[in-house]
């Protein structure tokens, strides 16, 4: 695991010495920039695909925005040829650095139980948002407590894609799998449209409390 930490940290794994996988994934997480085959591009831009964050990638597969790679190693040989630019890596690299990106620990912030409960003392609006967050449905997909699912669904961005997990996305800038949309609150707006939920105002201002708190 140390080895893979190293590598994890090393340019030189890059065909042109230009980046490591630190570069995108600082400290494990993401740069929250968006890349073409490893190429900078602006969000919503055809091809765009956010930096994805390696925070308890343990607990959950498939990988990809597309689903395509069904281990953590098969993700890594992705980045290595295409994000990195470089060629196949020899079975110890990979090993080595896939031991270390499943050590990563997922992002848990304390605030809340592992059946999706907020901790006390929570505020009243996100404890009414996460009764709002099983009757909208979010849970099905979002599941406590990675909030996030094996499958890959449609709703509404262009075809099927995983769902990414709701830990820590209020600390995130622009989210979807191409940065569609601006922040919580439009992406919350956007999916609740498509999935032909209606909320009150204090409803939807309940469930982006309790999203908040994840
Ligand atoms: C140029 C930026 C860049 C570099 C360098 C990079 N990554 Fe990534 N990484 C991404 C992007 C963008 C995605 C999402 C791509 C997609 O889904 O199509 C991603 C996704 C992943 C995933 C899948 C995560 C998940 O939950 O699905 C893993 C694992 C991963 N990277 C590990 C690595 C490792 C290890 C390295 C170094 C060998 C590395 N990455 C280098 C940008 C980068
Ligand atoms: C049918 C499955 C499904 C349901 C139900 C669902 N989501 Fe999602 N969610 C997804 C998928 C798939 C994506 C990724 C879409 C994309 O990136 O194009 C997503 C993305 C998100 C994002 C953006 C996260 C990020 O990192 O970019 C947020 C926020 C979100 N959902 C919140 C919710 C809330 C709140 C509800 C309940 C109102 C909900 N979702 C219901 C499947 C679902």
């Amino acid at each position: 695991m140390q080895r893979g930490a190293l590598l994890f940290l090393d340019p030189a794994l890059s065909g042109d010495g230009s980046r490591s996988c630190s570069t995108c994934h600082p400290g494990g997480a993401s740069d929250q920039l968006f890349y073409d085959a490893g190429t900078e591009v602006p969000p919503t831009s055809a091809g765009a695909r956010r930096t994805l964050s390696l925070r308890g990638a343990w607990q959950t597969p498939p990988y990809l925005w597309d689903g395509s790679a069904a281990t953590v190693p098969d993700a890594i040989a992705r980045m290595l040829r295409v994000e990195m630019r470089g060629g196949d890596p020899s079975s110890l690299d990979l090993k080595s650095l896939a031991a270390f990106v499943l050590s990563i620990p997922a992002y848990d912030n304390g605030r809340i139980q592992p059946e999706g409960e907020p901790v006390e003392p929570a505020t009243l609006s996100a404890r009414r948002g996460f009764a709002v967050f099983q009757q909208a449905k979010c849970a099905v997909c979002h599941p406590p407590p990675t909030y996030t699912h094996r499958f890959q669904f449609d709703i509404g961005t262009g075809g099927k894609w995983s769902v990414p997990t709701l830990r820590g996305v209020s600390q995130l800038g622009r989210l979807g799998h191409d940065g569609r949309w601006a922040d919580l609150e439009q992406a919350m707006q956007e999916i609740l449209a498509h999935r032909e939920v209606e909320l009150t105002n204090a409803e939807f201002y309940q469930l982006k409390a309790y999203v908040e708190l994840l």
